[in-house]
């Protein structure tokens, strides 16, 4: 996708489409009173809802606009209309999602060139808040998984989308602009990874992937392989790979930070190339979908590359706990005892809680680069389905207030984050029979503040840490209007608007 701003006004663009947003049914178009009015009977016409994320495309010249069109003063000879809903409930992902949905319809119709205004009128959105937002929905409405795809070269052709219309302030929406289409370019790399089932997205073929992205990139990578691990008694990663042909692995990328003074803040993402749930072995419909149990790595590979080119103060450094997990005549068994990273004992009772596990020994690691903050990102529970649906990730930690940042930079991000509470309980519920920990709590309640329970151990308390629990939000099972069935990449948006907001 290619994104063009421009001071020239949006009446000046003979584009292929205008995309105009919709909110409370009314379209979005400062100053252009007849065109408005002309619009708003189109929208009566059709009945379009203007909900979000619903899209309306028609050709101008056979349309309540047909007028405009003939007397030159509309230039575009499609309109997309693109819905946010009503003002009342706005948030930036209905945004996103809309410039998303617009594009994908587009595309549809035959349409690859659409312009925008820049004037934002949308609650509270700033002008480069929106440039960035709707930058960010059109590019990744431009993108499909199709690598396996035999006739995908035959569709070929680049979109391209321009934001037309002088800014109040230039510099500002040209730097959203620019910033947008870098962490676009992130997304939309890390997200064919992010795609690839089992068989083809191994732990080596990610370690191998991270590598040449560093290079490329100037991050410096590292990797911890089997040997490596069973020197540094990172036994309950081991454990997890023990049943897997493929061998575990953690990964760390290091971005300097302009400010190398500055502490980093270390970015942990749980990378299960495949949870089949080991010997406790899921059932069929529950291991679908289970190539993506490496979403919270692959959030933090997509980080990491935005950071890398937006350059921020703050050191960072991303690791990935790579495993497989698969049940083997070498595969832990329940019941199992093992000792992490950080010394303390763990009985494995279920095998398929196995993301604690990689994560308690990469958890352990990271202390030692003495972190501003770490934020972990995991597709960890199924209970978080449960709590919040497909809708929000949940974040629990061991501090309130760094909760509450990330749930405002997820705000700005248009990824929406919702605060659990982690209570001595919690804790107590994890501790084991005859060790330390058990990897399941005694009760069977609350699974997703359990495993940050867990989580909780291997972490000192003086540091700021959020786990953030993505397994409802990191891939979609069916397409929707703003984006194909996939990764989503969730946590990612989130981690560069915090980082940036550091400065
Ligand atoms: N990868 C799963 C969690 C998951 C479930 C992710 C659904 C995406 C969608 C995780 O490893 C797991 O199996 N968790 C268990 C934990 C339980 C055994 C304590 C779960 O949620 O059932
Ligand atoms: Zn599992
Ligand atoms: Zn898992």
């Amino acid at each position: 996708m290619k994104l063009t701003l421009t001071a020239r006004p949006l009446e000046t663009q003979a584009k292929e489409a205008w995309i105009i947003f919709v909110q409370n049914k009314k379209p979005l178009l400062s100053g252009h009173t007849e065109l408005t009015k002309l619009l708003n009977s189109q929208i009566k016409k059709t009945g379009f809802s203007g909900d979000y994320a619903k899209t309306l495309v028609f050709p101008t010249f056979l349309s309540a606009v047909a007028s405009a069109k003939a007397d030159g003063k509309l230039k575009a000879d499609n309109i997309v209309l693109a819905g946010l809903g009503d003002r009342k409930h706005f948030r930036m992902e209905y945004l996103e999602r809309a410039a998303s949905a617009a594009v994908r319809a587009g595309k549809k119709a035959g349409i690859k060139h659409f312009a925008t205004g820049t004037a934002a009128e949308i609650g509270k959105v700033s002008e480069s808040a929106f440039v960035r937002a709707v930058a960010r929905g059109a590019a990744w409405g431009s993108y499909s998984f199709d690598t396996f795809k035999t006739d995908s070269k035959k569709r070929g052709g680049e979109l391209s989308i321009t934001f037309a219309g002088p800014c109040v302030n230039a510099s500002a929406c040209r730097k959203a602009l620019t910033e947008a289409e870098l962490e676009s370019q992130a997304l939309l790399a890390t997200a064919d990874l992010a795609n690839l089932p089992g068989n083809e997205a191994t732990p080596q073929k990610i370690a191998n992937w991270a590598q040449k992205m560093a290079k490329e990139n100037g991050l410096t990578y590292s990797v911890l392989n089997k040997a490596e691990l069973k020197n540094k008694k990172c036994n309950a990663i081991l454990a997890v790979a023990a049943g897997s042909a493929q061998d575990a692995k953690i990964i760390t990328l290091k971005y300097k930070g302009t400010n190398p003074k500055a502490k980093p803040v270390v970015l942990v993402g749980k990378t299960i190339t495949f949870d089949s749930g080991g010997l406790s072995l899921k059932t069929g419909k529950h291991m679908e979908w289970m190539q993506y149990d490496k979403s919270g790595g692959m959030a933090v590979l997509a980080a990491m590359q935005m950071v890398a080119h937006l350059k921020p103060a703050t050191p960072v450094i991303g690791m990935l706990a790579v495993a497989e997990n698969m049940p083997s005549g070498s595969a832990a068994r329940p019941g199992d005892i093992v000792k992490a990273h950080n010394g303390k004992t763990i009985e494995i009772l279920n095998t398929d809680a196995e993301g604690r596990l990689v994560l308690a020994d990469a958890l352990s690691l990271a202390k030692l680069h003495k972190p501003a903050a770490i934020v972990d990102l995991a597709t960890l529970t199924g209970a978080v389905l449960s709590a919040l649906g497909y809708t929000a990730a949940a974040v629990v930690g061991n501090d309130h207030k760094f909760n509450q940042k990330l749930i405002q930079a997820g705000d700005a991000a248009g990824e929406r984050l919702w605060e659990l509470p982690l209570w001595p309980e919690n804790m107590d519920d994890m501790k084991g029979t005859f060790v330390d920990l058990r990897n399941i709590s005694k009760s069977s309640t609350a699974g997703t503040i359990n495993g940050a329970a867990f989580l909780a151990n291997f972490v000192p308390e003086e540091i700021p840490w959020a786990h953030l629990d993505i397994a409802g939000t990191a891939y979609e099972e069916h397409s929707k209007a703003w984006t194909d069935a996939g990764a989503t990449l969730f946590g990612a948006r989130t981690l560069i608007e915090w980082i940036k907001g550091m400065e």
